[in-house]
């Protein structure tokens, strides 16, 4: 497969076209951001880390009945996907309160909640991904109801399978958020997930081991991140 030009950059990651129409190739910076991009930041190593751990998690995904995006890993810091038509939506499933429904709501964090919340974002930095609901998805034709259900359906699929995978490893899932496209007629989860885009707590003892060591100045960041890789059994050589 022949790498062409960058169609897009990320914050943390740049998206390249291929000889294939079908086919991106995703490159995992080591830049790291957190509100909006006001904090960055070079964390050594990162970019493998999280190129090594998506991979990982979609194929468990893959083999729990989520189809995703991922063909498979192209470097330490690439992987080949699915080209997706993106919705402009964030799905975000929470377990335990943290982050911004605990501001939204004036909770403390670390509540086990009695079942899991479900709620959808607007991707859109200049208004700082506001919340929005189905009746806004619908209204401004950013998803059809078919698409809606789907997402929530492998949102929580998602869920099922990735709290029993990190309880396994001592590890708490409090809250992700996944990104779906659509590849040829199908919906399909895009994007990555890695431990920029959940929280991850010690079972034990709380610890944060994930990208709030970075928003909240904790340091250990990557450190964190290869921790939970090595618990989990990524390969990360
Ligand atoms: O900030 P908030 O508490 O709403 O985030 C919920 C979850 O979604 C967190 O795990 C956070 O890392 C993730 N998230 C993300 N990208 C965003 C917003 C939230 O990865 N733009």
């Amino acid at each position: 497969m022949e790498k062409r030009e960058e169609l897009y950059a990320g914050k943390a990651k740049s998206v390249y076209l291929t000889d294939d129409p079908d086919r991106l190739i995703l490159h995992y910076r080591n830049d790291t951001s957190a509100f909006d991009g006001e904090k960055i930041e070079q964390l050594d190593r990162k970019g493998a880390v999280n190129n090594k751990f998506s991979a990982f998690i979609m194929q468990k995904l893959e083999d729990a009945g989520v189809p995703t995006h991922h063909e498979g890993l192209l470097s330490d810091e690439e992987s080949v996907v699915k080209k997706l038509d993106m919705f402009p939506i964030e799905c975000v499933i929470r377990n335990i309160t943290a982050g911004s429904l605990c501001k939204r709501l004036g909770v403390e964090e670390g509540m086990d909640l009695q079942t899991p919340i479900f709620e959808f974002f607007l991707k859109n930095d200049e208004l700082h991904d506001p919340m929005i609901n189905e009746y806004h998805i619908r209204a401004f034709g950013w998803a059809d109801d078919e698409a809606v259900e789907k997402m929530k359906e492998l949102t929580f699929r998602v869920n099922d399978t990735l709290t029993r995978l990190f309880a396994d490893a001592g590890l708490l899932l409090v809250d992700y958020k996944l990104e779906f496209g659509r590849y040829q007629g199908e919906i399909l989860l895009g994007d990555e997930f890695t431990p920029d885009g959940c929280r991850l707590w010690d079972a034990e003892t709380r610890k944060k081991l994930d990208k709030d060591r970075f928003r909240q100045g904790l340091g250990g960041v990557v450190e964190a991140y290869e921790e939970v890789a090595r618990r989990l059994g990524v390969d990360l050589s």
